[in-house]
């Protein structure tokens, strides 16, 4: 399929995104197999596997891939993220997290190792070639970091090109000793392409018009931007008498006040550090038109909660919804095409745009 969604390098030229596609349910469907299952997804909290010989049973991309996966810690404590699905006859495998010696599929008995290798099979005693490698559980790259388990179908790159520069800028941030706050979990579904949240997402441009209160605690002045290969990051710092970080002389932010570090991963996922901790929004496509975010808290001084840039995050986000629903709308009319990029404010969405175009080109 031909997809002319080219981008233009230089920003003070460049038209931004056509509204085909977000429009086209057939470009949408293309981004699926382009973009999300080459690009590297949150798979949840890694505490559930992390003694040996413990399962976990997750989804990659639930609504879209809908790939069912296993999170397996061996005696020896080595962790594989592998396919949940029996190599019988499709069975799934593991229905709930649990402590295990091995894996055994409840339709036939097939028996795996926890490194996924097929090691009993009743009545296939007749069997050619009997097992073979397509007998084991396909394995899938992954990742561990700070607590959070990250697998890739056929990834781009590698983890770290995706998420190395989050990790050196922040490596001071004890990140792995925040808690989960279960009680402050929020899913909201939004009538509106996935790339429209983030694109909305990427900018800081809207923010002195659609968040009043969030730009009360923020100096809109300073707010900057940076780019890298497959992430971005924006940096908020704050109005005196605000929560702010105190980032140590070995960061480049030593002696500024940040309010939060934006951090987003191409395509779906941002990381916001706030100085209460890490509000995480995963961005999971339903459809063309329907998208869920899941906002997950992890908790550092729970003192600093409600307050600053970090504070009143379920107003933010709903004044976010309201926009980002009516340029859906918007991406419906006849008269409109495409847009221009503030060459000062919007690099991050052209930044992300380029990505899109890129990915999309790739057979
Ligand atoms: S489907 Fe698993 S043993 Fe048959
Ligand atoms: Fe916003």
């Amino acid at each position: 399929m031909p997809t002319p969604f080219a981008i233009d390098p230089d920003i003070t030229v460049a038209a931004a995104m056509d509204a085909a596609f977000y429009r086209d349910p057939a470009v949408w469907a293309l981004a699926r197999e382009r973009i999300f299952a080459r690009t590297w997804q949150w798979l949840g909290e890694g505490a559930p596997v992390a003694a040996p010989g413990s399962l976990a049973p997750r989804t990659l991309l639930p609504g879209l891939l809908d790939e069912p996966l296993l999170l397996a810690r061996d005696e020896a404590g080595v962790l594989r993220c592998l396919s949940n699905v029996c190599t019988h006859r499709g069975n799934l495998l593991v229905a709930a997290p649990c402590r295990a010696g091995q894996i055994r599929c409840g339709y036939h008995s097939r028996r795996f190792d926890l490194a996924g290798r097929m090691t009993f099979m009743p009545e296939f005693g007749g069997a050619r070639d009997f097992p073979a490698a397509a007998d084991d559980l396909p394995q899938l790259p992954h990742e561990l970091w700070q607590g959070h388990c990250f697998a890739a179908l056929e990834p781009a790159a590698p983890w770290n090109a995706f998420f190395g520069d989050m990790r050196e800028r922040l490596s001071w941030l004890p990140v792995d000793r925040f808690v989960p706050a279960p009680g402050r979990e929020r899913d909201y579904t939004i009538a509106a392409h996935w790339a429209l949240y983030v694109d909305n997402y990427l900018e800081g441009l809207h923010i002195p018009y659609v968040h009043p209160g969030l730009n009360e605690a923020l100096d809109y002045g300073t707010y900057a931007s940076e780019l890298f290969r497959y992430a971005n990051l924006q940096i908020a710092y704050a109005r005196e008498g605000e929560p702010a970080f105190d980032p140590p002389a070995a960061s480049p932010d030593h002696g500024r006040r940040v309010a939060a570090y934006y951090w987003w991963v191409f395509p779906n996922l941002m990381f916001n550090f706030y100085p209460w901790g890490l509000s995480l929004n995963v961005v999971l496509p339903e459809g063309p038109e329907r998208t869920r975010v899941l906002f997950r808290s992890y908790v550092g001084n729970p003192a600093l909660l409600d307050a600053g840039a970090g504070g009143a995050l379920d107003q933010v986000e709903r004044e976010d919804e309201a926009v980002v629903e009516a340029v859906q709308r918007g991406m419906r009319s006849r008269l409109y095409r495409r847009g221009r990029y503030s060459p000062s404010r919007e690099q991050g969405v052209h930044h992300f745009h380029r990505l899109l175009a890129g990915f999309l080109q790739q057979e």
